[in-house]
């Protein structure tokens, strides 16, 4: 990735050139990608096959902190330990199976519902009522069922819950979330649409005028951002007019934040939009080809001197929040919708993605070669199962 001082320079010749970052050639994705229940199965299989974000750190502040969601539809709760340490679990009782935990919040144990197991925040079992009617049971052979890993990276907690077919966005992590920004805001949302559809939307700045003509474009460009990659990762850079003030300025510590919005597309389900005076935080549960749940958070912006945000940063972030759900965010949602409904009209077998639209390019090549490996995988699975049977 570029320096900010690199990223000014690079941004200013676009601008007096009228041009904008170009990718090398034209993609063509099948829609069948976007409707296909097969194609929906095989992402979610991989989706348990990579480090996938399951939430910022900031959303486990304390020992007991704890967030239960499904991820690739499997129920799954993250907890801060009383050590310290995050540790990610299969969200069911070793008893018959019941959910132990149910959004967000902070616990000392686990209590199961149903008959009363209780559960360690380190996943060891501690009490069963009535233990005597379990003369079998070896409670430290039954406690939560771990993932496979959990890594702390970024300001984020990655999951990964079988045994991964690669390193997926740990390929190459850009710097994300900071310890500094503040956590104002987390929400959940549900869409009909197939998450693709969305993250796309977030990745060129060539539909910024037609869709955007009064919130976005006039503080805006007209089809101008710089796209970089990192790893199967990408960051697309859309600059503020205002930033060409900054054409004079010493290139040394320079900082572009609120000069740009930086939308980061962690691969492939996670986005973070650093926008222009907050972050938003957006992780896919896609849920059918057809459905995705969002689980979002909203943060302050980074400071650069590693400071904590004002009183006043933190209001200025919560109004830029605002003013988006209001206007942008309705103007994206409504393109997505109507691209999903106009899916079964069978217009096109392929959408076509041309030299401005190379981060969706991006996505969809690495996305495709993932699964490429899943499929590989899974076949010497299935072998060395058939031969050991
Ligand atoms: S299912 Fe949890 S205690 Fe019975
Ligand atoms: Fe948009």
């Amino acid at each position: 990735m570029r320096s900010d001082a690199e990223l000014l320079d690079h941004i200013l010749n676009h601008i007096d050139n009228g041009t904008t970052d170009l990718g090398d050639e034209d993609w063509f994705e099948p829609v069948e990608n976007y409707t296909s229940p097969l194609r929906f199965d095989a992402e979610r299989r991989l989706m348990r096959r990579l480090p996938i974000p399951f939430c910022p750190v900031a959303a486990l502040p304390n020992a007991g902190s704890y967030v239960a969601r499904a991820s690739a539809g499997v129920p799954l709760v993250v907890v801060r330990g009383l050590d310290g340490s995050i540790r990610a679990f299969r969200n069911a009782c070793r008893h018959r199976g019941m959910q132990l935990a149910d959004g967000s919040g902070c616990t000392k144990i686990f209590r199961c519902n149903y008959h009363g197991w209780a559960y360690r925040l380190d996943g060891r079992l501690e009490y069963v009522p009535h233990e005597h009617g379990f003369p079998e049971l070896d409670k430290n052979s039954n406690g939560l069922v771990p993932v496979h890993e959990v890594e702390i990276r970024s300001g984020l907690v990655f999951v990964t819950q079988d045994e991964p077919v690669g390193l997926g966005a740990l390929d190459s992590l850009p710097d994300l979330l900071t310890e500094n920004q503040v956590l104002f805001d987390s929400s959940e949302s549900v869409e009909d649409i197939n998450w693709k559809l969305t993250a796309e939307g977030t990745l060129e700045g060539y539909h910024i005028k037609p869709t955007h003509p009064e919130s976005f474009y006039p503080y805006g460009y007209d089809n101008l951002n710089v796209i970089e990659t990192q790893g199967p990762n990408s960051r697309v850079c859309f600059p503020f007019r205002r930033i060409e003030k900054l054409r004079d300025a010493p290139r040394e510590n320079l900082s572009l934040d609120r000069m740009v919005t930086l939308v980061h597309r962690i691969f492939p389900f996670t986005s973070i939009n650093q926008l222009s005076q907050h972050c938003h935080v957006s992780f896919a549960e896609p849920e059918s080809a057809t459905r995705t749940r969002y689980f979002n958070y909203k943060f302050t912006l980074p400071k650069p001197n590693g400071s904590a945000a004002t009183e006043e940063e933190l209001a200025r972030a919560k109004k830029d929040a605002a003013f988006l759900s209001d206007t942008g965010n309705q103007e994206d949602a409504k393109v997505v919708s109507d691209i999903q409904a106009a899916m079964s009209s069978g217009a096109n077998t392929h959408y076509r993605f041309g030299r401005f639209e190379s981060a969706i390019h991006h996505l969809h090549s690495n996305l495709a070669r993932y699964l490429e490996r899943l499929d590989e995988f899974e076949k010497s699975e299935s072998f060395v199962k058939d031969l050991i049977s």
